[in-house]
This record gives C-alpha cells, structure tokens and sequence, in this order.
C-alpha cells in the first residue's frame, strides 16, 4: 500500500532519509536503509574534502542549526562505501555538491558507476553558499542540471532552498534542463538564538535551520511547485511523524525525506514513521498514496480567489476546558466573553477571523462559512 514510484524508482514506501551525516558512509546508508527507509540520500559529496569547523551543530525543542557541510570521504572512496551501502539491497542516492556544471557532471558520473541509483544536486547550502544560495538563479541552475543530466542515464533531481524568491521559477528551469524531479527544501538560513550571558550566537557564524521550524516554509514550498510545475516533488524539512509525511504528501510530494527527526531521535523513528503510514492508509481505506497526493491542493486557492463575504464562529455544546480562557484572550475584536463552563459569541463584533477556532483545546469553535 506504500509501495511509491518517485523518480521512475520502485520504493517500497515513501519516506526517505535526507542528506546529513547520519548517511556519512556505507555502514550509515546501510543501517538506514535496514530501518526501513524506502530510499536514502548520501551526505553531500564534494571534489575536493575540506576540515569540519567546531562546533557545528546546535538544537533545541524546535530543531536545530548546522554548519556542517558535506562529506569527509574523497569521491574515490564512495566505491567502497557504495558497495558496503548496497550491500543489503535497497535504493541509494548519491547527494553531489560542486562548484560548476562540468564538476558535478563528473562527480555524477563517478557515482553512477559506483552504484548510485539517483543523484540528487544540492545546490542549496545557506551555511556554504552565504546569501546568494546557487538554487536562487535559475539560469545557474539550469546550466548545471542539463550537465549532469547528459552525463548519466540515472535520474537526477535537484534541492531546491527556501532562501529564493520565486521557487517556481528555479523549479521549471530544473525541469527544462531534463531533471527528473525536485527535492524541497534544504535548511533556511538562521540563528537559533544568542547566549544573553555570554553574548554568544547559537554558532559561530549562520547555519542553516531544520526541523519543526521549517515545515510551514517546506509545506509552501511544496505546494508552490505542485501548483506550477508538473515535475515529481520530494518533500523535506521539520518531518517526525506520518502526519507531517501525509501533509506533505497532500499538498503534492510524492516522497518525503527526514533529517532532523533521524538526527535527534535515531533511525528506529523512520519505522515509526512507515507504521504509523501504513496504520493510516488502512483505516482510511487508502490503496496507494498517489490517491491523496496533491488532494488539499484543491483546497489551496490563490489570495485573489479567497471569499470576502462575513464568516461567523459558532461553538458546540462541548463544555469548555476548566480555566481555559484562550479564546476570549485571542479575539482581537472582543467578541467572546465567559459564561459559566460555556463561553459567549457577540455575532455583531465576530469579523470571521479564525483564530479562536485554532487557539481552543476543546474543538468547541468552528466558522460558519
Ligand atoms: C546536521 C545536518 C547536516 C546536513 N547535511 C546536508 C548535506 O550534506 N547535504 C544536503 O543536501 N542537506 C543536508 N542537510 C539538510 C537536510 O538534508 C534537510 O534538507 C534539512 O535538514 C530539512 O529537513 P529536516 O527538518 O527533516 O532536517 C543537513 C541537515 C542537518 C541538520
Ligand atoms: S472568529 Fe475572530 S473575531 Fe470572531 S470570535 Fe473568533 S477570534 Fe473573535
Ligand atoms: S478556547 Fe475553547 S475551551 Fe477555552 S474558553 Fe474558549 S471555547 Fe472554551
């Protein structure tokens, strides 16, 4: 039921693992792929290796921050750890990352004849690539796709970063220089926070933020190409639960990728992740996941499409939360007011704004549309 088919490759289910460390070498690809991974993406390889600054990494509840950039293994030792990867069968992609189109051309090469099912180009390092992320010019882009494309026979599918104006753009050239698809997104530029006491930055310079934060910023991302680009999307940033997978899925991915997830909590949380896929699809009498793929796309209008006309709260009988007064505390317009274990509506001040649905533990408010 999970089986999926994401760039002409069979998965035996949709959630792969994302470029990072925790894919470092063949023993790591090997045992994410022994925990169910339904494909997994090598660390960035580069030309030349370079010396890893310390630290590197941070965290926190919501994610984390990284500097950490690509591989520590020259290309020329990937053929061992490409073997000790596919030992166990399964599908590798190899993730390259260079300077120009005729470098990577020939990383990609090399990985191929390695064993690579896929390559993958990432193109969108904010740690590595400062404020100009190459995944922000789409001619760049395209001049590097079209090479790779023409020196394998493998799919290639190029990530994509947040940090752009208009991913839809740099998404098309992808496509029109033969890429296979599109992986969306890499980490965004940030800072997790500063040390008051010691005035200390999370790291020592901008990272590239992942996790929790970034999953309303990688759902839009998504959704944004699926509406413009008829290329198959990997889904990535901020996934720990079939949940998160599904949303992506709905809103037009295909697959999924997890990284942050993996990093903080293990690999055993991807078998979680499929188990609780394959709970889901069954109860919801779902027989393959492209059924639902794109399907809250139709619900995704554009702003000038959205409806004017005056919306109205209503609340249920459920009784309210004991000391719970978030709705009345969220509504800016002062339209709710306490009333015993129920809560009152002025209709006459309610503007429709939504929030105080969203706010309530209960599930007590809906809009009347
Ligand atoms: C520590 C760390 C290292 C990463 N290394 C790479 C990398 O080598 N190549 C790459 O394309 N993405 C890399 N990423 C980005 C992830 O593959 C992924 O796109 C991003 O973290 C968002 O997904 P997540 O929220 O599930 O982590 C890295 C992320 C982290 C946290
Ligand atoms: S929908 Fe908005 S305006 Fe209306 S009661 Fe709720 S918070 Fe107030
Ligand atoms: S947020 Fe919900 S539970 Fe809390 S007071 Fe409002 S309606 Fe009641």
């Amino acid at each position: 039921m999970l089986k999926t088919n994401f760039l002409g490759m069979e998965l035996p289910n949709p959630v792969m693992i994302a470029a990072g460390p925790w894919n470092r070498d063949g023993q790591r690809i090997k045992e994410s792929l022994e925990a169910g991974a339904g494909a997994v993406v090598t660390e960035s390889i580069i030309s030349d290796t370079m010396l890893d600054v310390r630290p590197r990494i941070a965290s926190d509840s919501l994610g984390a921050e990284n500097i950490r950039m690509y591989s520590d293994i020259q290309i020329e030792g990937w053929e061992r750890e490409m073997e000790i990867a596919k030992s166990a069968g399964g599908i590798v992609i190899a993730s390259i990352s260079g300077q120009t189109p005729s470098e990577l051309a020939y990383m990609a090469s090399k990985m191929e004849r390695f064993g690579a099912d896929a390559i993958e180009l990432s193109v969108s390092n904010p740690a590595a690539e400062s404020l100009e992320v190459v995944a922000s010019h789409a001619d760049t882009l395209y001049d590097m796709t079209k090479e790779v494309v023409s020196s394998v026979k493998i799919p290639v599918t190029v990530k994509l970063s947040q940090n752009t104006t208009n991913i839809s753009k740099v998404a098309k050239a992808v496509k029109a220089a033969g890429g296979s698809g599109v992986t969306a997104i890499n980490t965004v530029r940030g800072i997790l926070g500063v040390d008051l006491e010691t005035a200390e930055p999370s790291l020592s310079t901008y990272g590239g933020i992942s996790g929790e934060y970034i999953r309303p910023l990688g759902l839009a991302s998504v959704a944004t190409i699926a509406q413009t680009v008829d290329i198959p999307i990997c889904g990535v940033g901020g996934i720990s639960c079939a949940q998160h997978a599904l949303e992506y899925i709905m809103l037009g991915s295909s697959a999924v990728q997890v990284g942050t997830e993996v990093m903080l909590n293990g690999k055993e949380s991807i078998r979680k992740i499929v188990q609780e896929l394959e709970i889901w699809v069954q109860d919801h009498n779902v027989n393959n996941l492209s059924e639902i793929r794109g399907k809250a796309l139709e619900n995704l209008k554009a702003y000038d499409e959205m409806k004017f006309e005056p919306a109205i709260i209503h609340a249920n009988g459920v009784p309210c939360s004991e000391n719970c007064d978030k709705c009345i505390r969220a509504c800016m317009y002062q339209a709710i007011s306490r009333k015993g274990r129920s809560i009152r509506i002025e209709r006459e001040k309610c503007t429709g704004c939504g929030l105080c649905a969203s706010v309530c533990p209960a599930k007590k408010l809906k809009l009347d549309l």
